[in-house]
């Protein structure tokens, strides 16, 4: 594998950033009153306007041609084909087929996917519309008002952002979620469902997950305190799993399991069975709408020439900022609370996947990775962080995404928000010079020494660059298609970074540490040979706990 600062196009591209880096994004724009349409692209009722980098038609050009060079598009048509593009763990990633609605047939190890889709989707239809219209009863005969998705990591964010952004159409059980370990969410679940009418799915490809197992195992004991030892727990379970044979080992019916595959990573599942409790929210034709926008921006990443390709231009934008340009960190702001969920769904899908320092052959890399990835929605995150992101002394990228359609039905100001959008990546844009913030002053009728006391303070540098993602509505088919292309924009990045956008090697130490300490802080036994910190905290722990 070349390294990425050996390929052809690398100095190329380090040059021009130097010289991007002498203009101003503002005078790239007055100078070309055509700029918003050469640099921006529309796909089915997804619009990316990527103007706003310090980029010119050339940047896009040389970062095309140094996407050729790193093999993007041979490693794209390997995922697509079931091709082993995740080389540590020895597996296929194949997502895309989950929403690809074709039938020619697409082998992983030499055996036809297609049919395994196509029956366990026909197997969730069947239990979501049993489930939703009451014919699916718990064991008292009553029909399910709940359902409890437990699960963590990629099976939970996804399916908590996809729930909460198709709120509108939700119109079968309430659905609840369930992740972390401490407790809290699952009492507040406890204190609100009814365990007759309750179902709990438990969703995890591993099902050795400490957090999931731990909350699984309380949400069965909870179940028969309260119903008692004769009641059918298994009606109230159903296992989302890669691994059935676990599922036994917790007691639950292996027929009431959906199966996930070693070719679908879990933070890429929300398309597979993991996304159950979406389609009990929303019903299955609203679920197979989100994986037709999926499919149809999986069509564009494939056919789409990269330099008019959506994921593609936000990947390679992604390397020019980050790994050209130096920006260590990236802000994810969706203008609608719809979305409130993205910026951590995100920071797993592209921090989990990117976030590493050795190549797919295991050879370390000498460029940046990913960024840190965080956000907030807009208009909130504007009375939070935005000051920093206008003034402060990090550049930080921005993706605005923005709805150009109302979001919900009968309140809310959606011009407001629109206004918004587009004038925080204006503003960061173009900025405010000294001269013009004086002028502002002057025309507030502010006297000349007060105004050269505040004019540092009231400009603005600009040159601070956005991408903004504007779709035409948010129904389940944008939402499908808002993911995919972050999927893919992921998959670009590692692509020309060279990583593995598929394995997770760097989360097991923490697991198999807290493993090892676990006993010393739970059942007071002795404490491992440790740091002096990590002995230090275990002994307050246990001295305030007591
Ligand atoms: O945090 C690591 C991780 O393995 C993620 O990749 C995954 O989404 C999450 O844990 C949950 O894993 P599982 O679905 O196996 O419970």
């Amino acid at each position: 594998m070349t390294p990425l600062t050996e390929q052809p196009g690398w100095l190329p591209l380090v040059r021009h950033r130097k010289l991007m880096s002498e203009l101003s994004l503002r005078s790239l724009f007055e100078r070309d009153p055509h700029r918003f349409g050469r640099l921006s692209v529309e796909h089915d009722g997804v619009l990316l306007d990527y103007s706003k980098n310090r980029i010119t038609s050339e940047t896009v050009e040389l970062l095309v041609t140094l996407a050729r060079e790193c093999g993007l598009e041979a490693y794209r048509d390997a995922m697509f084909s079931g091709g082993e593009v995740n080389p540590s763990e020895h597996r296929a990633a194949l997502h895309t087929a989950l929403r690809d609605p074709g039938d020619s047939p697409l082998a992983v190890d030499g055996s036809d996917v297609r049919p395994e889709i196509r029956d366990t989707l026909e197997r969730m239809a069947g239990l979501v519309d049993a489930i939703r219209d009451g014919g699916y009863t718990g064991t008292t005969g009553k029909a399910i008002t709940d359902v409890v998705n437990i699960g963590i990591g990629g099976s939970d964010l996804g399916p908590r952002l996809a729930v909460e952004a198709m709120a509108p159409w939700a119109d079968g059980p309430r659905v609840h979620f369930v992740a972390n370990a401490d407790g809290w969410e699952l009492e507040q679940v406890f204190n609100k469902v009814d365990p007759e009418t309750t179902l709990f799915l438990v969703v995890s490809k591993s099902f050795g997950t400490p957090e999931t197992m731990a909350n699984a195992h309380q949400a069965m004991d909870w179940f028969r305190q309260r119903l008692g030892g004769g009641a059918d727990l298994a009606k109230h379970f159903i296992a989302i799993t890669a691994n059935t044979e676990k599922v036994q080992s917790l007691g639950l019916d292996t027929e009431r399991v959906l199966p996930m595959w070693d070719w679908v990573g879990g933070r890429y599942s929300l398309w597979s069975g993991v996304g159950m409790s979406i389609a009990l929210a929303v019903g299955m034709e609203r679920f197979r709408e989100m994986l037709a926008g999926g499919h149809s921006m999986d069509r564009h990443f494939r056919d789409a020439p990269l330099d008019r390709n959506i994921p593609a231009l936000m990947g390679l934008l992604s390397v020019w900022n980050v790994t050209f340009g130096g920006r260590r960190a990236q802000a994810i702001v969706p203008y609608t609370e719809r979305l409130a969920h993205l910026p951590s769904y995100l920071q797993q899908l592209i921090m989990e996947s990117n976030g590493k320092s050795v190549d797919r052959l295991g050879q370390a890399v000498d460029w940046p990775t990913v960024p840190v990835i965080w956000g907030q929605t807009g208009t909130v995150g504007q009375h939070a962080f935005f000051q920093a992101l206008h003034q402060g002394t990090e550049v930080v990228p921005v993706d605005f995404i923005g709805i150009a359609g109302p979001v919900a039905e009968s309140a809310g100001d959606p011009a407001q928000v629109t206004a918004n959008l587009v004038a925080q990546s204006q503003a960061l844009m173009q900025g405010k010079t000294a001269d013009e913030a004086r002028e502002e002053m002057r025309h507030k009728g502010m006297d000349e020494a007060r105004i050269e006391e505040l004019v540092a303070a009231r400009s603005f540098a600009g040159g601070r660059p956005s991408n903004t993602l504007l779709l035409r509505d948010l129904s389940p088919y944008r939402l499908g298609m808002l993911i995919a292309a972050y999927e893919h924009r992921t998959f670009v990045e590692a692509a020309i970074w060279g990583v593995n956008p598929f394995d997770q090697w760097g989360v097991e130490l923490g697991k198999e540490l807290a493993n090892e300490l676990l006993p010393a802080i739970r059942d007071g036994e002795q404490i491992p040979d440790v740091d002096a910190s990590t002995r230090g905290l275990i002994a307050q722990v246990r001295e305030w706990r007591r």
